[in-house]
């Protein structure tokens, strides 16, 4: 016999814990950062969490930003002279009144579009969507924390420590593989923009993070972690 006093109660459904934060939090967003080098995991990492958080509550529907589809669209220089100002890995690559308008408003409560006024993406993928309104926004990025303001946006910064050997043989096995770049391809870039740039950025960041995550290799445990963590602070009464 089953004493019923024992039986822990089911989890809220997805809509109640949508309405409790959005009482608590004036229905505006709760925004977690992604940080860390180049492939040190941040894609793999934040699309595990969305699922993590969607399996423990549809209802949650994050919204995940990548800073990827934040690159600007280098239509203020003349068309000769993009590809040598072009890059990915300086804080100028980076679209940033777009990035920190779509945070701004979905930590309001509000929709925004996407993709974003300015980016690269907008230029090559012309019809826009609405994204929103979240109570949950993931967002990802190698120079997140660069920018004081897309800082003070973030109520949760997590960083994802991975040695640059490790990240070096990922990184040239992915542009290999899924991007379809030569090993030379790969290496020319990495000695231009990524080598210069990354680990200062990445070094800075580090230290701005409120919590730092093992990612050298698989860490299904952080991502059980975090998603537990975020979903008792959006539950918070
Ligand atoms: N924890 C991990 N352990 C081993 N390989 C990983 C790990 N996380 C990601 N990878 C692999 O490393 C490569 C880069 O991952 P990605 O998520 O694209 O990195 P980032 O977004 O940080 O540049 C991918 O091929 C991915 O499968
Ligand atoms: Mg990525």
């Amino acid at each position: 016999m089953i004493d019923e006093g024992l039986v822990a109660p089911a989890p809220p459904a997805a809509r109640e814990v949508h309405e409790r934060w959005s009482r608590t939090r004036g229905s505006g967003a709760l925004v977690v950062g992604i940080c860390g080098g180049t492939s040190s995991g941040k894609t793999t990492f934040a699309r595990a969490l969305v699922e993590r958080l969607t399996a423990m509550d549809p209802g949650i529907a994050p919204v995940l930003l990548r800073q990827d589809e934040y690159f600007q669209d280098y239509l203020h220089l003349p068309e000769d002279g993009r590809a040598a100002a072009r890059t990915a890995n300086r804080p100028d690559a980076i679209a940033w009144p777009s990035l920190r308008d779509a945070l701004g408003c979905l930590r309001a409560g509000q929709a925004v579009a996407f993709p974003g006024r300015g980016t690269g993406l907008a230029q090559r993928q012309p019809e826009v969507r609405t994204i929103g309104p979240t109570p949950l926004v993931i967002v990802e990025g190698h120079v997140l924390y660069v920018d004081a303001p897309v800082q003070a946006m973030i109520d949760l910064k997590a960083f994802l420590e991975c040695d640059v050997e490790e990240r070096v043989v990922r990184r040239i096995r992915r542009d290999t593989t899924t991007s379809g770049r030569t090993i030379e391809q790969s290496l020319e870039w990495y000695v231009r923009d990524v080598q210069p740039n990354n680990q200062h950025y990445v070094e800075w960041q580090r230290r701005q993070a409120d919590l730092v995550i093992p990612h050298d290799r698989p860490n299904p445990v952080a991502t059980d972690m975090l998603a537990d963590a975020i979903l008792a602070r959006l539950a918070r009464p």
